[in-house]
């Protein structure tokens, strides 16, 4: 309740003190209630806020806790075989009968497995991410009766994703953490939303606050997707090392890992820097000269590199290993200053979106300008 709305955040009629802060926020309540209704409809959650799937940390503990305050939690099946996903499904829905989503990336090896998986437990969403999907996976989500999520890196891939079936787009800018497109979430949002409207868009990459959100929302975003600010979650299962990592940082901290051959295009990962940032450019220099010699093929070196990254995040997130793992983070980062409940979070994103509405709508009815026609004539 850091901003005061803490009374903002309950359903209607709940709660007396809600009537304190009135002032505005009936108003802001139902401009929140129509900018997000997209979003909220399509999730099936109270608040259009996605807990983006992050590996490691995005498992049943807080996926459940996300959608149980609200918003809708986001399974990160990256790193699990399929019978590791069946099982942290079935103890996700023993957590929380609210909806959530599961996150598939479109390379692993298992990909339709896991699809079918996702789909024998009725999972409602699923999003396919780490590139543009094959058209069989996004028909096997959708006949298989679930909606399927997609990212969209620019405006041209967003309408081939919705002409292949995607139900939903997310649009993830560089400010965010893990792998990373090259353009800023502002950018990406105007080249996208204005002309978007045939599916839900949610935002994600660099979200900190609830003002952030409402701009997206008034620029046409049907809800967010926020990773880095969970991750201190009392939920999260990332280990208290990991935590203060994040606790002490600030956004600047949060940097992009460097491509260091055009032969060998690396998607960038956005993390806090430590030992492990310089080992990753030694590892790239190391695996170049393995190419440069025919010792590896490009995909071989590649594959590589994007390993380097899997691994450490383990280590970090579930052993502590600040140093050797990678620290994953998005330049949000800033606005994590203590561990808090994922409800706290919500109510605290929640309160700030409120707050600045409230604030807009007392600003107009101050202004000479708001008063109706026949009084100022
Ligand atoms: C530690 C970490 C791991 C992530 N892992 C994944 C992942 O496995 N799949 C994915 O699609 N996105 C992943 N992401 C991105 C998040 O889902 C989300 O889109 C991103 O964090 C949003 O930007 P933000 O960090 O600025 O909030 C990860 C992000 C972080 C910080």
């Amino acid at each position: 309740m850091s901003d005061g709305f803490g009374a903002a955040f309950l359903e209607e009629g709940e709660g007396a003190t809600a009537g304190a802060f009135s002032d505005g926020l009936d108003a802001a309540r139902a401009e929140i209630d129509r900018l997000w209704s997209r979003g909220r409809e399509f999730l099936g959650c109270r608040l259009a806020i996605m807990g983006g799937a992050m590996t490691w940390v995005s498992e049943r503990n807080l996926v459940a806790a996300i959608s149980n305050a609200g918003g809708f939690g986001v399974i990160a099946a990256g790193s699990m075989a399929p019978l590791s996903l069946d099982a942290e499904i079935a103890a996700t829905k023993a957590l929380t009968r609210r909806p959530f989503g599961v996150n598939l990336i479109t390379m692993h090896p298992h990909l339709f497995e896991l699809i079918d998986v996702s789909l024998n437990h009725r999972v409602g969403h699923v999003v396919l991410a780490g590139g543009v999907p094959p058209r069989a996976a996004l028909a096997r989500v959708k006949e298989g009766g679930a909606k399927v999520l997609c990212f969209a890196p620019s405006l041209g891939i967003a309408r081939k994703l919705i002409r292949l079936g995607a139900d939903a787009i997310v649009i993830e800018g560089n400010e965010a953490g893990g792998h990373i497109g090259p353009v800023t979430t502002a950018v990406l949002a105007q080249e996208i939303l204005p002309h978007l409207d045939a599916v839900p868009v949610f935002v994600a990459g660099g979200i900190g606050r609830g003002e952030a959100i409402v701009s997206y929302l008034e620029m046409g975003a049907a809800g967010v997707q926020l990773g880095t600010r969970f991750v201190c979650a009392h939920e999260s299962i990332a280990h208290p090392r990991f935590k203060q990592a994040f606790i002490r940082a600030s956004a600047r901290d949060a940097v992009s890992s460097v491509q260091l051959d055009p032969r060998l295009p690396v998607i960038p990962v956005r993390a806090l820097a430590n030992p492990a940032t310089q080992r990753f450019r030694e590892m790239q220099r190391e695996v170049i000269e393995r190419f440069a010699q025919g010792e590896l093929s490009q995909k071989e070196a590649q594959l590589e590199i994007e390993r380097f990254w899997a691994g450490a995040l383990r280590r970090a997130v579930i052993d502590g290993d600040i140093e050797r793992g990678s620290l994953m983070a998005g330049q949000s980062v800033g606005f994590v200053s203590r561990e808090q409940s994922t409800g706290e979070i919500l109510e605290e994103l929640f309160g700030q979106a409120l707050a600045v509405l409230a604030a807009r709508e007392r600003r107009a009815r101050a202004s000479p300008l708001a008063a109706a026609p026949r009084d100022r004539a």
